[in-house]
């Protein structure tokens, strides 16, 4: 059985991952975080990836790497460079020089996050980052495609959409995959004999996608999930796209977003501002659908 190390395990794709990869692998599982609840089949490291005598550690003796950990949104710049890129760095450098040559990237619809809603994208097309998290996926991609053809290092760059157990809104209708499916692209991206360097998207069977998956199926991937199940429900409650640059966007809110605060771009109006809810709709209410209960998980 092969043993792999899965970075940024405590994280939210980690946790996803880990219960449909149980039994298939022995998983290294290694974050910042401590992770307490090892199952069977599990061990764990903790080790932090901006220091690259940790990854050194923790990188001996696998047969492949995930690599989840990092900044998973928009954040400062100190923190993106941390994190992403001298984290990144260190991730790949550490396996090359312990001779692990398949690496499965986490990249992001983020690094193409500036090309329009209306434009269907493959895995082709120049990067169009949205945020400095969408400079630091462009930088993953670069760094994997240059140990790819310098050091013959297998890699598969997943540029991920939105890993939940639903679709949350009109955007993820496009970008949305399911935990399995996301299972069966990682494992693609372990098991493919033939890999040297590979962009292919994390998204599930979604009639609404605005990406072209095509290198995804040539290598094998058949999705089992379609956001469409949802769409009625989301269409119903979130009404037809606005003209706010996150609606006109692939990359949604991350195209305005400075870290928290909203700005305005040039030559593109903000969608009028929000009515205020009446006091009774603003109560907490238990979820009560797949699609309200996977929009209380964070959003990416
Ligand atoms: N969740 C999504 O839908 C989505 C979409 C696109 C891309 N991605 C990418 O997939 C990866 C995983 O996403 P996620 O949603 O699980 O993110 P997450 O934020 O839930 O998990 C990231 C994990 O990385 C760990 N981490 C952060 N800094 C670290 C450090 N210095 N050293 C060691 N560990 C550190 C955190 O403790 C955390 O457990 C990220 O690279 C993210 O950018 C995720």
């Amino acid at each position: 059985m092969k043993t792999i190390l899965m970075t940024g395990a405590a994280g939210r794709i980690g946790t996803f991952l880990r219960l449909e990869l149980a039994g298939k692998y022995k998983l290294r599982l290694s974050d910042i975080k401590p992770i307490r609840n090892l199952h069977p089949g599990e061990t764990f490291m903790r080790a932090d990836i901006s220091k690259l005598a940790d990854m050194l550690r923790v990188t001996k003796g696998v047969d492949a790497i995930v690599h989840f950990g990092g900044q998973s949104g928009e954040h400062d710049w100190d923190h993106i460079l941390s994190a992403n890129i001298i984290g990144f760095y260190n991730a790949l450098e550490a396996a090359r020089r312990n001779g692990v040559k398949r690496f499965l990237v986490a990249t992001s619809n983020h690094a193409v996050g500036f090309y329009r809603c209306d434009q269907t994208i493959d895995h082709r097309v120049y990067p169009k980052p949205d945020s400095r998290y969408g400079v630091s996926k462009v930088f993953n991609e670069a760094l994997a495609s240059l140990y790819a053809d310098r050091y013959g290092m297998e890699m598969f760059c997943m540029r991920i959409g939105n890993v939940n157990q639903a679709p949350i809104d009109r955007r993820r209708l496009a970008i949305w995959i399911s935990g399995r499916d996301m299972a069966q692209l990682v494992t693609i991206g372990i098991e493919h004999p033939k890999l040297h360097f590979e962009i292919v998207y994390g998204i599930s069977d979604n009639a609404r996608a605005w990406f072209d998956n095509a290198n995804a199926r040539r290598l094998g991937y058949r999705p089992q999930d379609r956001s469409e199940t949802y769409a009625k429900e989301i269409l119903t409650r979130d009404g037809p796209a606005g003209t706010s640059p996150a609606d006109i966007y692939q990359g949604g809110g991350h195209c305005m977003s400075e870290g928290g605060t909203r700005s305005r771009l040039a030559g593109v109006p903000d969608s009028a501002p929000k009515k205020k809810r009446p006091a009774s709709r603003s109560k907490k209410v238990a979820p009560k659908t797949p699609v309200a209960s996977a929009r209380k998980a964070r959003r990416s």
